[in-house]
């Protein structure tokens, strides 16, 4: 079966990084527009991803394996997106009034490493806009979990973050499965400071007390809330976020955002540029500060990992690290469609070595065969 996605990488690599993205978001806003998704999957996806159902945040997930914030930002090609087999999608970052984002070439590939550096700057449709978009969405039955990661305008300073924060957490409550609130990005400046201890608590009070003003006006309706965190936190940074979080009755944490730091041995001129790096050089960052979180959580939260996933192997390491479920985007970037039905098909057979009825009960055996044996 041919898939468009390689058909049309090559172009797609030789263009410009943010046309060729641009290009994409145009492409699969139209098919989404269309709803032809029954073509479109076969055309995009090639075969089809089998189930590997996951039971998290009161919610069915079709795969583990989810779309992370900033592919589509715009909440513009979900319905194409959730064609190519994503157990979720999460849309965004929005941010309350329309911004452009920072200026000038803003999105550098380092093909050799799988990387990427950006530096966007949250460029964001607005959020009326954005739920005009959801709108669009919110009638056709989906199968995908659809999350929406909420953030502040560059010129909102942090002492009023809140109330961006909250607009937005109104703004898309009735569309949202989960809400995912983004105080990780490294290219809004000063924005991962609203993870310092006293704003953050402030600020998961006043939007866990808005879902509770919430609720009656939706049917009763509870919306998981997700918290993003930065990979360079220190160890007793994360575990005094996550209690934080706990606390407030944050239901997920998201581990990590983009990296400000460079790997030792990266020696493409395109480290040197500014900006948040993603894709296979976070991996290892990304999974420590998986373990961390984890550890401290226990049961009380569910971990989303995310940072560098481009295999099952990879996606098996953050599993057995104490992520629920995962993300990516790099690697999507590089290897199109095909990395979804690649992770799923890899992590049930790696699931299949644990004699249990279904994956999260391999999982659990995994962990406890891993602790046993002290690694
Ligand atoms: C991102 N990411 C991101 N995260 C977020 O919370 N809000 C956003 O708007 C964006 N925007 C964005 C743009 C681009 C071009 C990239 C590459 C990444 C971060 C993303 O969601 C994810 O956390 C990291 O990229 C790590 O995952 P991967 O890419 O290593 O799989």
């Amino acid at each position: 079966m041919i898939s468009l996605h390689k058909l049309i990488r090559p172009a797609l690599m030789r263009m410009d990084e943010e046309s060729s993205h641009r290009l994409a978001i145009r492409l699969l806003s139209k098919i989404s527009d269309n709803g032809r998704l029954t073509v479109l999957e076969e055309l995009l996806v090639g075969d089809r991803v089998p189930a590997l159902p996951v039971k998290a945040l009161g919610t069915q997930f079709q795969n583990p394996v989810g779309l992370a914030a900033g592919f589509d930002k715009d909440g513009l090609a979900f319905p194409a997106l959730a064609g190519m087999g994503f157990g979720s999608i999460e849309l965004g970052t929005v941010t309350p009034s329309p911004q452009l984002g920072n200026p000038g070439k803003r999105i550098f590939r380092i093909i050799d490493d799988q990387a990427i550096i950006n530096r966007l700057g949250f460029n964001s449709c607005g959020l009326d806009a954005f739920v005009l978009n959801l709108e669009k969405i919110k009638s056709s039955p989906r199968a995908t979990v659809l999350g929406v990661n909420i953030g502040k305008n560059t010129n909102t300073p942090n002492e009023r973050a809140t109330m961006d924060y909250v607009r937005c957490f109104k703004g898309v409550y009735r569309y949202a499965d989960y809400i995912a609130v983004n105080v990780s990005s490294p290219n809004s400046p000063g924005l991962r400071d609203l993870q310092n201890v006293a704003r953050l608590d402030e600020l998961l009070e006043a939007i866990t007390q808005e879902r509770v003003n919430l609720a009656p006006a939706h049917a009763g309706k509870t919306v998981p809330i997700a918290l993003k965190i930065s990979p360079e936190l220190e160890t007793k940074d994360i575990e005094a976020i996550v209690e934080i979080a706990a606390n407030r009755k944050v239901d997920a944490i998201i581990a990590t955002n983009t990296t400000v730091t460079r790997p030792t041995y990266g020696t493409h001129k395109n480290y040197k540029e500014n900006g948040g790096l993603s894709g296979k050089p976070l991996r290892e960052m990304s999974t420590q500060v998986i373990r961390t979180a984890s550890k401290v959580a226990g049961n009380s939260m569910v971990i989303i990992g995310t940072g560098g996933i481009s295999s099952a192997e990879d996606a098996w390491d953050k599993i057995l690290a104490g992520a629920d479920l995962l993300q990516l985007y790099t690697s999507f970037v590089y290897q199109g469609t095909s990395v979804v039905k690649d992770i799923v098909v890899g992590l049930a057979d790696l699931a299949r070595q644990y004699d249990s009825e279904n994956f999260q009960s391999a999982i659990e055996q995994a962990r406890q065969k891993q602790s046993r044996s002290g690694t």
